[in-house]
């Protein structure tokens, strides 16, 4: 008897190694940094749920300039190009427009973005390693002004993409735009997970349960957790106007089980099937879910 075999990833692309990863790269004295920058933990990794009017205005001027930066990270994202010149690219953005890089010199995370390519789920750390054609890299930027954060990622196609790797990345950002539209007030969390869980799923792919949303305000991952898989009776917090958070599902072409690489950061899956990623950070309002990363 003959057993079909998952088609995960591309024939022919070798598996990630860690490459060399460059010199930190220095903020001017001007820029405000968070007040985790270089410290065992982050205190402001805690907080209210809910936020005030003046609170989600800089939300919101910290997450449209992460979505700019972003956008200049998709288009560097070119066959020959480092995953640390993308690093370059959001860290010159983000303190062209006076923010800080939120990932810079958190909880000992040393670049200012992370750079997640092909198998790995999330995390990455920007180095050496050269793109490919055929390659997909997700980017992930947060930025931090006038004391507030705002948290965004997508995975851009380097080159020339295999059709099947397509489908894996289109019904990714799907799977995510799915979830924003469940979030509703009134809602547990854990209604977003279900959809998307379930949305994958038909896709044939999984949707990974163990890195989650969260919210995101003052604090970069203030405590409320936002899950991307069926948790219920799990993360029973009900959705309410003036929330911020995030939902970054990831979605795994093959089984997500992972495992994680001795830099301590960057999360790979353990059948090295690609995954793809996007996050948005939005606003609850009396409507519904308002987009705040966005041009
Ligand atoms: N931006 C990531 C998120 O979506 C967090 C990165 S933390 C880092 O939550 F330290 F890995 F950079
Ligand atoms: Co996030
Ligand atoms: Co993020």
């Amino acid at each position: 008897m003959t057993v079909e075999q998952k088609w995960i990833r591309p024939e022919g692309r070798e598996v990630l190694v860690p490459g060399t990863v460059g010199p930190r790269r220095p903020v001017p004295a001007r820029i405000e940094r968070p007040e985790y920058v270089d410290k065992d933990e982050a205190v402001s990794d805690t907080g209210p749920h809910i936020q005030s009017a003046d609170v989600i205005e800089r939300v919101r001027e910290a997450s449209r300039i992460a979505a700019i930066a972003l956008q200049a990270a998709g288009e560097a994202a070119q066959p020959g190009v480092t995953t640390d010149r993308i690093d370059e690219v959001v860290h010159d953005v983000l303190i062209q427009h006076g923010a800080y890089p939120s990932t810079l010199g958190y909880l000992g995370y040393e670049k200012s973005c992370c750079t997640s390519l092909n198998e790995v789920i999330c995390h990455g750390i920007p180095d050496s390693t050269v793109m490919q054609s055929g390659d997909i890299l997700n980017v992930d930027v947060t930025a931090y002004i006038h004391g507030a954060h705002g948290d965004t990622n997508a995975t851009f196609e380097v080159g020339e993409v295999d059709p099947r790797v397509q489908d894996l990345v289109s019904q990714s950002h799907e799977a995510m735009m799915r979830g924003i539209k469940a979030a509703k007030p009134g809602r547990q969390v854990n209604v977003i997970g279900r959809v998307i869980e379930k949305f994958v799923a038909r896709h044939g792919y999984e949707s990974v349960r163990d890195y989650t949303g969260h919210g995101v305000a003052e604090g970069f991952h203030n405590g409320l957790v936002i899950p991307h898989y069926d948790s219920a009776p799990m993360f029973d917090d009900v959705i309410a106007e003036g929330m911020t958070f995030t939902i970054e599902p990831m979605v795994a072409m093959g089984s997500q089980d992972w495992e994680q690489w001795d830099d301590g950061w960057t999360v790979v899956t353990k059948d090295r099937s690609f995954s793809a990623q996007f996050e948005h950070t939005m606003v609850i309002t009396d409507q519904g879910p308002e987009l705040l990363t966005v041009l």
